[in-house]
């Protein structure tokens, strides 16, 4: 069954990431609304409320309900428009000039390696400054203290919480022993982080991106798909009786690249004495989360930088590994909006029904830019959680600009789902040359590039049709200035979306 990579985590009803928590205070704010609208008693929605955390987090202590930051009547309450919604499309329009009128992309303060240290100390100390040079991959050696008994992966929350990875713990672990290293009485494993990842956008066709990636002989990923690290694990999972608990270690994170690294190993010894060129299996990371998600900031980080978070994940990507490339995939936003409105699983979906989500979500976002800037409405995850959808994914360019603080332009692929729809040989070969590959054979390439393409749209999502043409106008009008200046970056006219008839793919 083929997942979207940033909706395959929301899945996983067992572990309350950051986005469970998000789908708890959406529901949460329709409620009220409705609550609102009809006159019912604020109470009744309590009640409500607590019965659902109660079902759903099947917690059966602790009913308290953490401090939330997120304050739904003032949001609601804060707009200057009067609309009824869906109808009314003059005011959504002027709301709609109202943001494009506020745009402004400012620079951010780059923080330095001390606060970063101060930070994650622990994950400072696991990976090392230098790699293994011998190969193309970041690798290490690490000491290995145990005496062969315990079991390498009892203490893995990945393994923990995730009950679709069991068997593939059960896999790494009869495959641990055999693979230590033994030298001079003491044992070593290796240890590797990615030579590049696949950082976004959600329903951009990243999927794809990644099925045909790894039918390359040079190329593996990790064991389990989109480990959402850098933005939500690394955070720990939200109880809502008792707030955020269970951080994933660094090593957990590491853990998952132990496959390939094997493998890595393998050619590493084999070669060992003959001390040729470099070997050429690399590892891939994709979690579509990783370019855009810094939603956790608030509640890790200090809070007296103006909204805006001090510290982001590319900051920590870059202290540890300042050679790192990305893989980006973009398409037009407007698009993208309506597939990720269509993956998710709302009931009673409809073209009108996306409207009013949009005409809300950008009445919410207006409110915030009337009193803060671009950049931290963008980052406010007060604000992020309270759109009914999710309007902030398509700014691709504030995001950009904040990783070119940290990263050099060509480090960073960024490709268009509708080239790699229309022509995926064209698409694949970039990626290949980016990732510096070895030549393949005309029927390899012939595999890679023509299997059917992942994760289009479901059918009984097909049946509702493309959303309403006044949704796609008011769309494009927001979406516009941000684009335009994504062409400005990127000297590229194609990401102005102007031309692009959007197909059937997604
Ligand atoms: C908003 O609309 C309602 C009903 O349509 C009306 O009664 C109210 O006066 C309006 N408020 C403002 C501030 O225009
Ligand atoms: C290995 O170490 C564990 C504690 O880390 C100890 O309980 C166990 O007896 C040791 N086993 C052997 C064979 O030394
Ligand atoms: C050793 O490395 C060379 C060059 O990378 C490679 O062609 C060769 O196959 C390797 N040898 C073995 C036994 O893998
Ligand atoms: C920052 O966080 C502290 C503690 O959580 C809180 O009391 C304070 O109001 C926050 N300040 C801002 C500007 O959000
Ligand atoms: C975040 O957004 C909410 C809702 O618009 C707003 O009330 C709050 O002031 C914003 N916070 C910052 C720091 O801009
Ligand atoms: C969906 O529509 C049905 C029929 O119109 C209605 O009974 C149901 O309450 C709706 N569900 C939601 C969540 O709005
Ligand atoms: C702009 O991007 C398109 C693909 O989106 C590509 O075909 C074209 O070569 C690019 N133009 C330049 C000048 O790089």
């Amino acid at each position: 069954m083929p997942f979207l990579l940033d909706g395959n985590d929301r899945l996983q009803s067992l572990s309350w990431t950051l986005t469970g928590n998000h789908w708890w205070q959406r529901g949460t704010l329709r409620c009220f609304r409705r609550v609102r609208l009809y006159g019912f008693l604020f109470g009744l929605m309590v009640t409500f409320l607590i019965m659902a955390v109660y079902i759903l987090t099947g917690e059966r202590k602790g009913l308290l309900l953490t401090p939330s930051p997120y304050h739904f009547g003032s949001l609601i309450n804060s707009s200057p428009y009067n609309l009824s919604f869906s109808k009314d499309y003059s005011s959504i329009k002027q709301v709609v000039k109202s943001i494009v009128s506020k745009v402004e992309f400012s620079s951010r303060q780059v923080p330095d390696r001390k606060g970063l240290l101060y930070s994650e100390p622990q994950m400072f100390s696991i990976i090392p400054n230098k790699f293994l040079s011998k190969v193309k991959n970041p690798c290490w050696y690490e000491e290995y203290p145990g005496n062969g008994t315990e079991d390498p992966y009892g203490k893995n929350l990945y393994a923990l919480y995730s009950r679709r990875f069991r068997a593939v713990f059960d896999h790494l672990r009869s495959a641990f022993r055999k693979h230590l290293y033994n030298t001079a009485g003491k044992q070593y494993r290796i240890r590797c982080l990615p030579y590049f990842y696949i950082i976004g956008q959600p329903k951009c066709g990243t999927t794809d991106l990644y099925n045909r990636l790894r039918l390359h002989p040079e190329v593996m990923f990790t064991t389990m798909k989109e480990p959402h690290w850098w933005t939500r694990k690394r955070f720990g999972i939200i109880r809502l009786s008792d707030g955020f608990h269970d951080r994933y270690p660094v090593e957990d994170y590491l853990d998952l690249f132990d496959l390939a690294a094997y493998q890595i190993q393998e050619h590493l010894l084999r070669n060992e004495t003959t001390r040729q060129k470099k070997h050429n299996i690399i590892i891939g990371e994709a979690s579509a989360s990783t370019m855009w998600d810094n939603n956790a900031w608030v509640y890790f980080y200090e809070n007296s930088t103006n909204g805006e978070p001090p510290f982001m994940v590319q900051d920590f990507i870059h202290a540890v590994q300042p050679d790192a490339k990305f893989i980006v995939m973009l398409r037009d936003p407007v698009e993208r909006l309506y597939s990720d409105y269509l993956y998710f699983g709302i009931a009673n979906k409809s073209a009108e029904d996306f409207h009013e989500r949009v005409s809300e979500s950008l009445q919410l976002f207006e409110g915030c830019l009337s009193e803060s800037s671009m950049r931290s409405c963008v980052y406010n995850t007060t604000l992020n959680n309270a759109m009914p959808v999710r309007l902030q994914v398509g700014l691709y360019i504030v995001y950009l600009l904040d990783w070119l603080t940290v990263f050099k332009m060509d480090q960073i692929l960024i490709l268009r789902l509708e080239d790699h729809a229309a022509n995926r040989k064209y698409t694949m070969r970039k990626v290949f040359d980016f990732l510096k590959l070895g030549s393949l054979t005309e029927q390899k390439e012939a595999e890679i590039t023509k299997s059917p393409a992942s994760n289009t749209r479901r059918p009984a999502d097909k049946s509702l049709g493309p959303m309403l043409p006044i949704t796609k106008e008011i769309l494009q009008e927001f979406y516009f200035p941000f684009n335009q200046r994504l062409t400005q970056v990127l000297k590229n006219d194609s990401f102005l979306w102007v031309t692009d008839t959007e197909d059937a793919h997604n």
